[in-house]
C-alpha cells in the first residue's frame, strides 16, 4: 500500500452482512481488514444505512463512498427487493445514504460492481470483448460489460427457464436447500449459462460468489462453449467495485 495512491471507500450490503473498507483505487487491494457487521432485521433502508454509517465511523472515513446493493438501482434508487426487506423498493436510497451517514454515497447493484472490480484488477483481466459475471449465491446477480463499459442492471439471475425464475432453480442456494450433488448442480448451472451464452455471446463468463471457492468441484460439470473462470477478488469484489464505481 503506497501513501501516495488515492483512496476510495467501498460497502458491500448483503442480505447477512455489511461489509466495508478504504481502497486503494490505483491497486484494488482494500486499505487495512474490512469490517463485517450483521444486516440488521428487518432490514429497512433507515436501519441498514445506520449500519453503513458505524462502518464509515469506524475507519473515521469522512469522504463520500460507494455502496452495494443487492437489487436492481437506478440512478440512487433502489427498484426490486428480491432477497431484502419490500420497503427498498422505489426507495431513493442514495438520499437515505446521505442523510443518515452525513456522506455522498453512489449506489450501485452488487453484481455491477463485482464485475467492475473483476474487469479491472480480477479474473476479467486479460479479456477484451465481452464478459459476463455471474454471482452465484443466494439469488444470481450479473454484470455485463463491454470492452471495459459496463451495462448497468442486466438481471439475468431472473430469466425464466422452464417455467422457473431461474436463480431459484440455479443459484447455490437452490443447490443448499435441495441437497444437489456438485454434478446435479452443475447439470443446473449448464442448462441456465447455455440458455444466457444463447442470448449475449460472450466471450468469457466469471463466476463470483462464496461457491467459486469450490470452482474445481463443480466446473467440470458444467458444460458451456464460453471459456469460464472463477472470480478472483473473492468477497471482496463488492468493496472494490463500489469504491471505483463512486470514482466515476
Ligand atoms: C437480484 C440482483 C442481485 C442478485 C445478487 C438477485 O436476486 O435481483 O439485483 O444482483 O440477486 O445479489
Amino acid at each position: 500500500m503506497s501513501s501516495t495512491h488515492e483512496h476510495g471507500f467501498g460497502v458491500d450490503i448483503g442480505g447477512s452482512g455489511v461489509k466495508g473498507a478504504p481502497v486503494d483505487l490505483a491497486t484494488g487491494k482494500l486499505v487495512g481488514e474490512r469490517v463485517r457487521i450483521p444486516t440488521p432485521q428487518p432490514s429497512t433502508p433507515e436501519a441498514v444505512a445506520g449500519a453503513v454509517a458505524e462502518i464509515l465511523d469506524s475507519f473515521g472515513w469522512t469522504g463520500s463512498f460507494g455502496c452495494t446493493f443487492p437489487a436492481v438501482v437506478q440512478h440512487g434508487i433502489t427498484r426490486t427487493a428480491a432477497n431484502v426487506d419490500a420497503s427498498w423498493v422505489d426507495c431513493d436510497a442514495a438520499s437515505v445514504l446521505r442523510t443518515v451517514t452525513g456522506r455522498d454515497a453512489t449506489v450501485v447493484n452488487d453484481a455491477d460492481a463485482a464485475g467492475v472490480a473483476e474487469v479491472e484488477f480480477g479474473a476479467a483481466g486479460a479479456a477484451s470483448g465481452v464478459v459476463l459475471l455471474a454471482t452465484l449465491g443466494t439469488g444470481i446477480g450479473t454484470a455485463l460489460i463491454s470492452h471495459g463499459h459496463l451495462v448497468p442492471n442486466t438481471e439475468l439471475g431472473h430469466v425464466e427457464l422452464d417455467g422457473h425464475d431461474a436463480e431459484t432453480r440455479a443459484a447455490d442456494s437452490a443447490r443448499e436447500r435441495e441437497g444437489l450433488s456438485w454434478k446435479e448442480w452443475g447439470g443446473r448451472l449448464t442448462r441456465y449459462f447455455r440458455h444466457v451464452e444463447n442470448l449475449l455471446w460472450p466471450d468469457l463468463i466469471v463466476v463470483g460468489g462464496g461457491v467459486s471457492k469450490k470452482f474445481d468441484k463443480w466446473s467440470p460439470h458444467v458444460s458451456t462453449r464460453t471459456p469460464m473462470v472463477p472470480a478472483k477478488l473473492r468477497n471482496e469484489a463488492g468493496i472494490i467495485g463500489a469504491a471505483l464505481l463512486a470514482r466515476g
